[in-house]
């Protein structure tokens, strides 16, 4: 299986975004308290919104 990194500051990948939206993480912040995505440069939260929205459906 390949592992998307979606943060390259804290090599988070979009397995491990999506899982952390699924037990309840549904803001960018949120997810980023979990995993420490987003949390770092910034340039990825466009990408973890993007998550979030797919996982919502
Ligand atoms: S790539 Fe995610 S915070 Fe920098």
């Amino acid at each position: 299986m390949i592992m998307s990194i979606v943060c390259e500051c804290f090599q988070v990948t979009e397995e491990t975004i999506r899982e952390a939206i699924r037990n309840g993480a549904t803001t960018v912040e949120a997810v980023g308290d979990v995993t420490q995505a987003g949390t770092g440069c910034g340039g990825c939260q466009s990408r973890i919104e993007e998550i979030i929205n797919e996982e919502k459906k």
